[in-house]
């Protein structure tokens, strides 16, 4: 069996049900590797004083993990610099934020050198080298350049932003030539890939192919959209499990049988927090009927959090969270509730389940798997109501979720109300339809797709092969 290679920034161990890591691109792979025997290579998490090139090798539930640690120059450049502070900001519309150092390059180049350098003696010629993510992008250009042939394929896991965004990141020729390193590039949409497919046709003089590839640079990718998903039924499964049973027993008793809206977001300015507590105190405003009959859940760990941008978002947060329930709270009632902390996969299963309302309402978002987990998680007989950024990547393929614009609070309060006062045939109805497609369009689909396509991306077999 050819064997698949997995490179990631982010590198977090296969633990099952329990599995603590956040981020949905370690949640995607952890499940997708579960049943490869593959090798899962990224960064360990810790950083040293200089960077030795170790390799720290362990076996968890059939996974290989290779990880190395980089220095602290590294975290800074690359991860908290180029990554978090350039390309996250601009791919997600941020131009704002966005922000530029020669060193934050310098950092990302020399970390995918590094990288290159410590993965290459590892692959073995029938490898599929599959690489994921922003951090990322002229790793397979690393590799081709110490003689790896091997097949190449790279998945964004984050929008690719429009024409006109990309072209104000100075040195995108570069990074755009460096995809054409890869053999395969795919994209959460079909609108990511038209706007990288607007890029090439218009700023790199490429052309497109028939068979869905593109010419660019003397060089040919294939280019697709592989939406990825979650492990549906195992999820749902979850909910059966001792821990999420016992998170929804608490909730049950300390909603006080209330409805809950719940929200679980890394805390990202990305996730459009500070519109989704307006739009739920907009809500309470026009309803005061119904505002003591709720109570909305945020939970939003920490991330990123030596980035000043994740710093001011986490302040504004807890400014606005005091200030609604300064102004609505009552002796035995909180309207919100607005928790820091991380919980391991089978409480949230648990979370999910007792929640009449999933509110995901991220300003842009590759995918959103928080949404796809909200669904797998509800009761078939009494199933809660997904509200739906129309900027997520899910809500291409979520359609019977309530769509809002998450940039207003109006917006969100009248599908607040509409999903509270849903009838039990219409969340039913609208529930079977997402489940559908979250169980077809699992994270194994996923997986199988892309392998796939990159198995068969070459039509000339190179001599290696
Ligand atoms: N997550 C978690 N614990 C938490 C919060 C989030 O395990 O306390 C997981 C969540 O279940 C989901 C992932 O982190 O699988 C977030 O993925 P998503 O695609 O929604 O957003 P991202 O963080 O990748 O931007
Ligand atoms: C998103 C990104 C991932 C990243 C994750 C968590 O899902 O697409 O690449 O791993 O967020 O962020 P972090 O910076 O903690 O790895």
């Amino acid at each position: 069996m050819t064997r698949l290679i997995v490179v990631s920034n982010r590198v977090t161990a296969p633990t099952g049900a329990g599995g603590e890591s956040v981020g949905g691109l370690a949640m995607a792979l952890a499940a997708a590797l579960r049943e490869y025997s593959g090798l899962w290579f990224g960064w360990s998490g810790r950083t040293t004083p200089e960077f030795t090139g170790q390799l720290t090798v362990q076996r968890a539930e059939g996974v290989t993990l290779a990880t190395v640690d980089l220095e602290e120059a590294d975290l800074q450049e690359y991860y908290n610099g180029y990554a978090n502070k350039t390309l996250w900001p601009l791919f997600h519309y941020r131009q704002d934020l966005t922000a530029y150092d020669r060193s934050f390059g310098e950092g990302y180049g020399r970390v995918n050198r590094r990288f290159a350098e410590t993965l290459a003696p590892l692959i073995e010629a029938d490898d599929l080298v599959w690489i994921h993510d922003y951090h990322l992008i002229p790793l397979a250009r690393e590799l081709r350049a110490l003689g790896v042939k091997n097949r190449i394929g790279f998945f964004l896991h984050i929008p690719w932003p429009a024409h006109q965004l990309m072209v104000t990141l100075p040195g995108h020729k570069d990074l755009v030539q460096a995809l054409f390193d890869y053999d395969l590039i795919g994209f959460q949409t079909q609108e990511h890939v038209q706007a990288f497919e607007e890029y090439v046709l218009s700023e790199a003089g490429g052309t497109r192919l028939e068979d869905g590839g593109m010419r660019a640079y003397g060089r040919t990718a294939r280019i697709g959209a592989f939406p990825i998903g979650v492990d549906a039924e195992d999820f749902a499964q979850l909910t059966r499990s001792e821990a999420a049973r016992r998170t929804f027993d608490v909730m049950k008793a300390h909603t006080a049988f209330r409805k809950l809206i719940v929200g679980v977001d890394r805390l990202d300015y990305s996730k459009g927090l500070e519109e989704r507590f307006a739009g739920f105190e907009r809500f309470m405003a026009d309803n005061p009927d119904l505002r003591r009959e709720v109570l909305m859940l945020q939970i939003a760990p920490l991330s990123r959090d030596q980035v000043e941008a994740y710093q001011e978002i986490r302040a504004r947060l807890d400014a606005l969270s005091g200030r609604i329930n300064g102004e609505y709270a009552d002796i035995d009632w909180t309207p919100v509730r607005y928790v820091n902390k991380t919980y391991r996969r089978d409480q949230l299963a648990g979370l999910y389940r007792a929640a009449q309302v999933g509110l995901v309402t991220p300003k842009r978002d590759g995918m959103n798997l928080v949404a796809k987990e909200f669904v797998a998680a509800q009761d078939p007989e009494d199933p809660g109501v997904l509200i739906l950024s129309r900027f997520a990547g899910a809500a291409d393929q979520l359609r019977q979720a309530l769509i809002v614009n998450p940039n207003s609070p109006e917006d969100i309060a009248e599908a607040l109300k509409r999903a509270l006062s849903m009838d039990r045939d219409e969340r039913i109805a609208r529930w079977k339809v997402l489940y559908d497609n979250i169980v077809t369009e699992d994270v194994t689909a996923w997986r199988d797709a892309f392998v796939a396509a990159l198995s068969g991306a070459r039509e000339t077999p190179t001599p290696e092969d």
